[in-house]
């Protein structure tokens, strides 16, 4: 009697993924678009991973890989406790992430949706000295919440503007790092919030930071200063944020993720010091790619027992030979 031929191993694909990654993975099994008896699973931000999902996949599901970099759409305890891989997708969308930040950064700071608006409406205008001013960055402070990976590398970028770089978070980075951003400060949020002219979100979404900055953190803030979040929307209370920029609390805000996306708090509609963008921190053509490859890499590790690149809760590994 022959041997039985080992299976192939299943892949979940829940919503359409880059070619590149799809060609890795129905090389290495088989691809199906259900939950329900797959090896592993590659999910995006708005696929809540829980029990539920977890008992819908089946005992023999390995793993989920989370095609972000952010997994608060992860319940990891549960899977840990299933001794379910949880991958992300570090490091691939960084910069584009960073580009996007400053993007939103000048758009606020510099009226150019306010402007943009306006061409398009046809309302009349000429140049004169005070026609839709905006405020420079030079010379200027960004307060840095979060300076990891991607805080950093907007961080770089805001010091090619002439900004200084102050920061707050868990801990303190290298002092490496501090003097490459021109000696970048670390300080309580507290001290960031009053000192800072652009503050910039890039901690992750925990229940820790769920509405770090609510109404008393908003009052805080200089009533000259600027507030971008290209992290995740539930950081930030959008009813508070509606009202500090309607009451000129603060002088506008940049946001690219909102509380319950894809709606957006229609105070914040009305506001013309606020730069919106529909989620698009890694939407470039290159990052995309490369986060669903990471995360198909990380799959098919995975179903083989091989170390996957970007596990969540390595302690599940080493994982059981099929
Ligand atoms: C992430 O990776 O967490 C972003 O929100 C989507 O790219």
């Amino acid at each position: 009697v022959p041997p039985e031929a080992p299976q192939r191993p299943r892949f979940a694909v829940l919503r359409r993924i880059p070619e590149p990654a799809l060609d890795l993975l129905g090389a290495a099994g088989d691809l199906q678009d259900a939950i329900a008896g797959a090896d592993a699973a590659l999910t995006l931000l708005y696929d809540r991973v829980d029990d539920a999902l977890l008992d819908a996949a089946g005992p023999q599901l390995r793993c989920i890989a989370n095609v972000a970099v952010g997994y608060d759409n992860v319940d990891v305890a549960a899977c840990t406790a299933r001794g379910v891989l949880v991958t992300n997708t570090p490091g691939v969308l960084t910069d584009a992430t960073a580009d996007l930040t400053i993007a939103l950064m000048l758009s606020v700071t510099r009226r150019l949706g306010e402007g943009e608006r306006l061409v398009r409406a046809g309302a009349p205008w000429s140049f004169d000295m005070f026609f839709m001013l905006g405020t420079g960055l030079a010379g200027k402070t960004l307060g840095v919440i979060g300076l990891g990976a991607i805080g950093q590398a907007t961080a770089r970028r805001a010091r090619a503007f002439g900004m200084e770089v102050v920061y707050a978070g868990h801990h303190r980075v290298a002092e490496a790092v501090e003097r490459e951003l021109g000696g970048a400060r670390f300080m309580s949020l507290d001290e960031l919030l009053s000192s800072a002219d652009v503050v910039t979100i890039h901690c992750p979404m925990t229940p820790e930071t769920h509405h770090l900055i609510d109404a008393a953190r908003l009052a805080q803030m200089r009533r000259t200063a600027f507030l971008v979040n290209t992290a995740r929307g539930p950081i930030v209370d959008e009813l508070a944020l509606a009202a500090a920029l309607h009451d000129g609390l603060i002088a506008g805000a940049a946001l690219d993720v909102f509380e319950a996306e894809p709606n957006v708090h229609p105070d914040l509609l009305a506001l013309d010091n606020v730069a919106l963008s529909p989620h698009l921190g890694s939407a470039t053509v290159e990052t995309r790619t490369a986060m669903a490859v990471l995360a198909a890499r990380n799959a098919i590790a995975a179903v083989r027992g091989e170390p996957p690149p970007t596990p969540v809760n390595p302690e599940v590994l080493p994982l059981a030979l099929p």
